[in-house]
């Protein structure tokens, strides 16, 4: 089914099931403990042996020897495997990072052995028997010293990443009021509560992983590419999945490695990659040094705009663009956008939620504040100013598909009380507190992806979907019901949803922020389908007919769904070229209050408010959890995580959660969530629209230009930790 234009015909317009405020189904069993994690899926088969990965201690080199002579003789060993045994595995799709085999060491913490046993114990107490040498080289492991002879990071057809419009020197050098500031972001971990784990088992030259995975079908690809096997002969299973963030994109070593070991030790095996491991044996997001010049008239006009990112991953190809949401969000005759990528030798970077926004967001949005003060403008009025009519400046048929943020920004400056801010940063105080306000824009794109889903009924009233689509703590099992529940006409609980299972028709997956928009749209589709065939099989018209309260309305006659017997309809989406024409994304303004101490520098939000613009929100409750998740993550972005590196042996020293700081339910204060939930015309079907990064993109501005406008210092360096300020 393809879909390029808005469809003749709504479904949703009385919005029934579908943008009703809906408690996850999942819920209770995640609740209650009885959801059954990867690593927790006991009964999925018997026999299951514990593996303990080791993992490499250099940043780079070779492995010149490895003796596993007392780990095999230890109790309860069954298999060790050594990566100086094995050939060296494939590359998994979109990884960049070895993840198994061979001598050649590539970045800490590299999986080098592992142990299967009889308990988890006795595995870990073996694998510390295994002694290892190394030769080790040396690495290019500080980013700063290495951004600025990086080169221009490169786009798929080999063109250099430099967009430039107009004449950005020459404006930039007439305008009246000018900025030029330079912002960093630190390397961050995803840390997801879950680590990433998989149970894996061999029937013959068949592989089952039970996993943890954000992307089942790009991980069956990816396995069969990586182990050199047909796709067709594994089957991935994740049906729920304890956080991802982007770090269960792509197959990780717990998943390879426990393949590699259960061959090996002729027994399923189950590994959770131990948490000291998952900084720097998994991915993480990449630093950034972003420049920003922004030059405007005294009416607060931007007449030339740049914007240069710096980062660097281990293939020197990938890093974290924060330019992406620059060309979109504001007007601007005059630009320059540029992206260099050097060449590391750290753990391998990858999508963290919302890559590239989130962190452009931190440099961009502070950018415009520094320019609204120096224009004596404030800075909501500066952003409205500034709204652009077109994608491309001089473009006009280069359109957005709905854009709202100007209402945005002002619902959003009533609510919070905008009026209240003094402009004059260090103005407010509250005993030893000093008090400010701050707000910032946000942009995401709104990818939509191909999805397929099954959907059946089975004869006595219920509907069974079934697709690989995952649900990461998002809400999918929900909006996926009410989705099928509506377009049928059935009761939600008469709707049974099964997910993460690659035996089922392939759907966009957990990513990008496509994941809602796209297998809702999926499974719109193929509920279409089978409201056809429901009318071929009982003599009417499934188009016309009208589905409601499990009846169905046909030529004056009344139906039960039961009538139809057991139907089944394997359908789904694909989505047109739309994106050759219109820019589809989703627009955010968040609003902070922050409070510093005056004597300490110690901070602490007092409020926050994001006003969201998504298109149809498909279920508020859930959409609201993603959002308020996503500014708490915003939160640890602009205030404390950070990777620290070690540049002389390469690795990320706080490799755990005692070291690597996230913020906690006390520094998180009242959140407040608006959604304006208008109706996208040209995303799809449902005019529904991804929240779950948007809710990340410009919250940390907000906060960072809060504790400006509290203390009147500029930090331009995250996180924006208290010693920063003297
Ligand atoms: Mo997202 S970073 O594509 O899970």
């Amino acid at each position: 089914m393809e879909f390029n234009a808005p469809a003749g015909r709504n479904l949703f317009d009385a919005s029934k099931v579908v943008g009703k405020s809906t408690p996850r189904i999942d819920g209770p069993l995640k609740t209650t403990g009885q959801a059954p994690y990867a690593y927790e899926r006991h009964d999925v088969v018997a026999n299951q042996a514990y593996g303990y990965i080791v993992g490499s201690a250099i940043a780079k080199g070779r492995i010149s020897a490895m003796d596993a002579e007392a780990a095999r003789a230890a109790p309860g060993v069954i298999a060790v495997i050594l990566a100086t045994e094995t050939k060296p595995v494939g590359k998994g799709m979109s990884n960049y990072a070895p993840l198994f085999g061979g001598s050649d060491i590539a970045h800490y913490h590299q999986a080098i052995a592992c142990v299967v046993a009889e308990t988890f114990e006795q595995a870990r107490s073996a694998a510390a028997l295994i002694r290892t040498s190394y030769d080790r080289s040396a690495g290019r492991f500080d980013f700063p010293k290495l951004a600025p002879e990086a080169p221009l990071a490169k786009d798929e057809e080999g063109k250099p990443d430099r967009q430039t419009v107009g004449d950005f020197d020459s404006a930039f050098a007439a305008a009246e009021v000018k900025i030029d500031a330079t912002y960093t972001t630190p390397d961050e971990s995803h840390a997801m509560m879950e680590p990433h784990a998989t149970i894996a088992a061999w029937d013959g030259d068949k592989l089952t992983l039970w996993t943890s995975n954000q992307m089942i079908n790009w991980g069956k690809e990816s396995m069969g590419k990586i182990l050199g096997m047909d796709p067709k002969n594994i089957r991935l299973d994740s049906p729920y999945i304890g956080g991802g963030f982007g770090g269960k994109l792509f197959i990780r070593a717990d998943a390879v490695v426990a393949a590699l070991a259960a061959k090996q030790a002729k027994r399923p095996v189950k590994i959770a990659l131990q948490r000291p491991l998952m900084a720097n044996n998994t991915t993480h997001r990449h630093a950034t040094i972003q420049r920003l010049r922004i030059g405007a008239g005294r009416d607060g006009r931007i007449t030339a705009l740049a914007h240069e990112n710096w980062s660097g991953n281990i293939n020197g190809k990938e890093g974290e663009n924060g330019t992406l949401q620059t060309p979109v969000l504001y007007a601007g005759a005059n630009r320059l956008i540029a992206n260099y990528i050097a060449t590391l030798d750290l753990p391998e970077g990858n999508a963290m939620r919302a890559p590239g926004e989130a962190v452009g967001h931190l440099a961009l949005e502070v950018a415009m504040d520094e320019l609204a003060e120096k224009l004596g403008m404030d800075p909501i009025e500066l952003r409205i100013r500034n709204e652009p009519k077109s994608t491309v400046p001089g473009k006009p048929e280069k359109r957005f598909s709905d854009r709202n943020l100007v209402r945005c920004l002002r619902e959003g400056s009533t609510r919070f009380g905008w009026d209240r801010r003094k402009a004059k940063p260090g103005s407010v105080r509250d005993g030893q507190w000093l008090v400010g306000m701050g707000v910032a824009a946000g942009y995401r794109a709104a990818p939509a992806n191909k999805s397929a889903a099954r959907v059946r009924l089975d004869g006595n009233g219920g509907v069974i979907v079934e697709t690989d689509m995952t649900d990461i703590g998002t809400g999918s099992y929900t909006i996926i019901a009410q989705t099928a529940a509506e377009t049928l006409g059935v009761p939600l609980e008469k709707v049974k949803v099964t997910l993460g299972d690659s035996d089922h028709p392939a759907a966009a997956g957990s990513g990008g922020q496509w994941g809602a928009a796209s297998s809702t749209a999926g499974v719109y589709a193929a509920c279409v389908t089978l409201r056809q065939k429901i009318g071929q099989t009982l003599g009417f018209d499934g188009d016309k007919a009208e589905f409601a309260g499990g009846k169905i309305k046909a030529n004056g006659k009344s139906f039960d769904l039961a009538e139809a017997g057991k139907l089944s309809v394997d359908g789904g989406i694909e989505f047109g070229k739309f994106k050759d024409d219109y820019d589809v994304g989703t627009y955010a303004a968040h609003f902070a209050e922050v409070a510093v101490n005056a004597y300490t520098g110690e901070a602490r939000i007092r409020r926050m408010l994001a006003v969201c613009d998504a298109g149809r929100i498909l279920n508020p409750l859930s959409a609201r959890s993603q959002v308020i998740g996503a500014m708490v993550m915003a939160a640890g972005a602009a205030m404390m995580e950070e990777l620290v590196v070690d540049t002389r042996f390469g690795f990320f020293v706080n490799h755990d959660l005692a070291g690597y700081e996230v913020p906690v339910h006390a520094d998180i204060p009242a959140q407040d969530v608006v959604f304006l939930d208008t109706l996208d015309p040209i995303i799809s079907p449902l005019k529904a629209k991804g929240v779950g990064e948007l809710g990340i993109c410009g919250v940390g501005a907000a906060i960072a230009n809060a504790m400006y406008n509290a203390t009147g210092v500029r930090v331009r360096e995250y996180p924006i930790t208290l010693d920063k300020y003297f």
